[in-house]
């Protein structure tokens, strides 16, 4: 949440952050603002998206060659013009950004005022340049040492970059909890900061990722010394960025999500590659592998995620249960961190996260891991948090997801669960040769089966214009495809504001079957499983009360066909691995009926799309 960029180097920084901000975007888009330092430290600040920002200067853009900049997610404090970052000191001889959470900040504001600070915003952030500044007043200090020992008596999560009038050839950035990466520019002594490596990945792909309780003191043609917070000297590791620009840019598509979208058949290709060879009898995640002797010994393993991440989740359970016999449990991260959970030495924490840095499923891990859990991490982004706090684990490899929606992100995750699955019940012995090659082999199939979906795109669009102004949607699915019912009940309900719920099918009776009349359009997640025949009569209860049933269907079904209003019919596989196949005609119905409202799906109200508080 809230995104941050600083640039010092010898180009306009400008035209470096706001090219920077607009990629974060998808972090937070309440407000965005820039400080430049040319003789005077300057900042300009404005509610809404870094666009509302650009407007405002009438292609009259400020200069100067060292900047910071920011896009935020509002906690403390509405999003309006003076709660936008930067923040200046009271003397404006400083200003920060800052990603995060101060939790003492109404303290520290306190005891500041009872010595006469004013403050102009209710954020935590302009407490926290304050407080800096009065500490380097009394103590009368370098900054850094004045940031390390604010940093030491502030409680709460932060990402920071602070510039000074008093010194125009330095920044000084710092961390705990939330991300910050240093790109290493190609001009000698040039520096990138930002939250992800996004607005780095033009300018240079060596970067450094700074750990938590780290200081970064970054001196202009000189160079980056990194400190702890106890002042010992780190040496920085400098990472080489696998990410290609093409990636984070739209490439013809109106929108990030649909791009996203259609990668899906790639994405997922991406993430078998090499570590799932049906051929070869071969299912093989390196991570997973260090770690495949405690998993065959755990005596459970609990899932932690949030959100899209949690339906993953779920699917694992299904598929892990089924193939290993091995209890799953899976937890909504923020629950499982509150509960005085039960973890033994020797349990597995498995740990989903697209961007790597949600803040509960972190703590999760904490939680677990202070109890003697081993964790493995499934994260997207590389580098993150999640991804550096767990043990081991594997990467989705998915690409940058920028569009805030979940898509595939999903897709990659369930495939890395179900080969993770694969190697598990290979191991334990819980799975027929038989039955490895054929899950394996139709896993190799999706790619192919996710293409033949898309090719529906226009057929799903025309449904999508007939249900557009519903006001509710109900989404029901049994075994496999009952947290693809919740994902697609997500998907639309975040995009479009159209409330949507995604029930077990059976549990319509329980409730939400009084909510079934001629205007409510239901989406049945019906394809040929297991439980093909109950699923059939939940739709038979749902057309007697005149429900409108969208039903996803196998290819071929006669059935189901002549019982609803609209079909989408996908291609036939084994059901463990059906979510796969039949999310995508959700997230396609979900983007279409978005769009069709006039809404924004790639940045949705309220939303940002690395939840980095709680
Ligand atoms: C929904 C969505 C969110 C995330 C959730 C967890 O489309 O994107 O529900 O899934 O915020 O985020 P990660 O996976 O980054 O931990």
């Amino acid at each position: 949440m809230c995104g941050i960029v600083a640039y010092i180097g010898e180009k306009q920084a400008y035209d470096v952050l706001i090219k920077g901000l607009k990629r974060l975007e998808y972090r937070g888009y309440d407000s965005a603002g820039v400080a430049l330092l040319n003789n005077d430290l300057e900042v300009f600040k404005k509610q809404g998206k870094v666009a509302d920002l650009e407007k405002t200067f009438n292609n009259k853009f400020p200069e100067g060659k060292i900047g910071i900049g920011h896009t935020r997610w509002a906690t403390h404090g509405e999003p309006n013009d003076v709660n936008a970052h930067p923040h200046y000191s009271s003397d404006h001889n400083l200003a920060i950004i800052h990603n995060g959470i101060i939790e003492n900040y109404a303290s520290i504001k306190k005891e500041l005022q009872s010595k006469g600070h004013q403050f102009s915003s209710e954020t935590d952030s302009e407490v926290f340049i304050h407080f800096i500044e009065d500490i380097q007043k009394n103590n009368n200090c370098t900054l850094d040492e004045a940031v390390r020992i604010a940093l030491t008596k502030v409680v709460g999560a932060y990402a920071i970059v602070i510039i000074s009038k008093d010194n125009p050839d330095q920044l000084i950035a710092a961390r705990k909890g939330s991300p910050l990466v240093v790109g290493i520019g190609e001009a000698n002594g040039e520096f990138f900061l930002a939250s992800d490596a996004t607005p780095i990945v033009e300018y240079t792909k060596n970067v450094v990722y700074l750990n938590d309780e780290e200081i970064a003191i970054i001196n202009r043609g000189v160079g980056i010394n990194i400190k702890n917070i106890d002042s010992v000297e780190q040496s920085p590791y400098v990472h080489t960025l696998e990410m290609e620009l093409e990636a984070i840019e739209k490439g013809g598509f109106d929108y990030f999500m649909l791009k996203e979208i259609f990668e899906q058949p790639r994405s997922v290709s991406d993430c078998m590659r090499g570590r799932l060879i049906s051929e070869k009898d071969h299912a093989l995640l390196g991570g997973i592998r260090r770690h495949l002797k405690d998993l065959v010994e755990a005596q459970r393993i609990i899932i932690v995620a949030c959100g899209t991440s949690w339906h993953a989740g779920l699917v694992a359970e299904y598929v892990i249960e089924e193939i290993t016999r091995t209890p799953v449990e899976v937890e909504y991260a923020s629950e499982f961190r509150y509960r005085n959970p039960i973890v033994n030495k020797g349990d597995v924490l498995l740990a989903i996260s697209q961007s790597g840095e949600t803040a509960d499923t972190l703590a999760a891990i904490e939680l677990a891991k202070s109890k003697g859990a081993i964790i493995l991490g499934v994260c997207n982004v590389v580098g993150s948090s999640i991804a550096r706090a767990s043990h081991e684990g594997a990467y989705t490899h998915a690409g940058p997801e920028i569009g805030v929606a979940s898509t595939k992100a999903f897709t990659a995750q369930l495939t890395v669960l179900y080969i993770m699955a694969l190697m598990l019940a290979k191991a334990k012995n819980t799975i027929t040769d038989n039955q490895f090659k054929d899950l394996s082999r139709q896993l190799e199939s999706i790619p192919e089966k996710i293409n033949t979906v898309l090719s529906l795109n226009e057929e799903i669009e025309k449904i999508s214009e007939l249900y557009k102004d519903a006001s509710n949607f109900l989404y029901l699915g049994r075994g496999y495809n009952f947290p693809v019912a919740l994902e697609g009940a997500l998907k639309l309900k975040e995009i479009s504001y159209i409330h949507a719920e995604g029930y077990p099918a059976a549990e319509m009776k329980h409730g939400p079957i009084a909510l079934i009349d001629e205007e409510m359009p239901v989406v049945v997640i019906a394809t040929r499983d297991s439980s093909y025949d109950k699923i059939v009569s939940n739709i038979q209860e749902v057309k007697a009360r005149k429900g409108k049933v969208i039903a996803i269907v196998t290819k071929g079904d006669a059935l189901i066909p002549k019982m609803v209003d609209h079909v989408i019919e996908v291609p036939a596989t084994h059901e463990a691995i059906m979510p796969l196949v039949s999310v995508i005609p959700l997230q396609l119905l979900s983007y279409h009926i978005a769009v069709m409202r006039g809404c924004n799906v790639d940045q949705p109200r309220n939303l940002a799309k690395s939840v980095t508080v709680e």
